[in-house]
């Protein structure tokens, strides 16, 4: 049986293992949704760890064999707008990755647990994610519906075909 990864919060000093996680999972884990021209131009901008999740208190990093193989966390702050009023019931999942040789271990799923509980502990009744294409199965599977196709902006003149996807801490009837 497979160990359940252990998890604690991030810190600045988990930067380089974090990096080396993201550049590894989406790498290797978008390539079946994105194009080689998508890909070359995004992975430079979205795999390198972000400081002020890594400062903030609610981003986590799973270890196997004490070695970092998945990282992913939360905030009330919305990406790409970090100065942008906060909606207190409405968290944001943020910076999801599992290394590729540690998939369908039950990594994501851990960490996306940790995210749900510390959430609503802090007030979210929602949470929201721009889910790469990869990733819907994912999301669903964690209770996630899927709202809308986006474009996710990554700097400008480069966008990332992303799913803007919508959990309820009371499910919604409907899905
Ligand atoms: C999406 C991602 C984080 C999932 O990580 P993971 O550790 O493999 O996920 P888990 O093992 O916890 O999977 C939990 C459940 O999610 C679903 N799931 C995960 N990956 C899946 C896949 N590739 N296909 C179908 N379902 C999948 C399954 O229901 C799975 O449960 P099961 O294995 O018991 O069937 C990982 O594939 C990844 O890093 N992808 C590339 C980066 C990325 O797109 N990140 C998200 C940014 S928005």
């Amino acid at each position: 049986m497979t160990e359940r990864p252990r998890l604690r919060i991030a810190t600045p000093d988990d930067a380089d293992a974090v990096s080396r996680v993201l550049r590894a999972s989406y790498g290797a884990l978008m390539k079946p949704a994105y194009s080689d021209t998508v890909l070359d131009a995004v992975l430079p901008l979205i795999t390198t760890a972000n400081p002020a999740l890594l400062a903030g208190g609610t981003y986590y990093v799973a270890l196997l064999d004490g070695t970092i193989v998945g990282c992913g966390g939360w905030t009330f702050a919305r990406p790409g707008a970090p100065d942008a009023p906060v909606d207190p019931k409405r968290g944001h999942i943020r910076h999801f990755a599992t290394d590729p040789a540690w998939t369908r271990r039950g990594v994501a799923r851990a960490l996306m647990e940790r995210c749900i509980t510390d959430a609503e502990a802090a007030g979210a009744t929602t949470l929201e994610a721009y889910a790469t294409l990869v990733a819907e199965a994912f999301y669903r599977s964690a209770g996630f519906r899927t709202v809308a196709a986006i474009d996710v902006p990554i700097r400008p003149g480069v966008d990332l075909p992303s799913l803007h996807m919508i959990r309820s801490a009371v499910p919604d009837p409907a899905d």
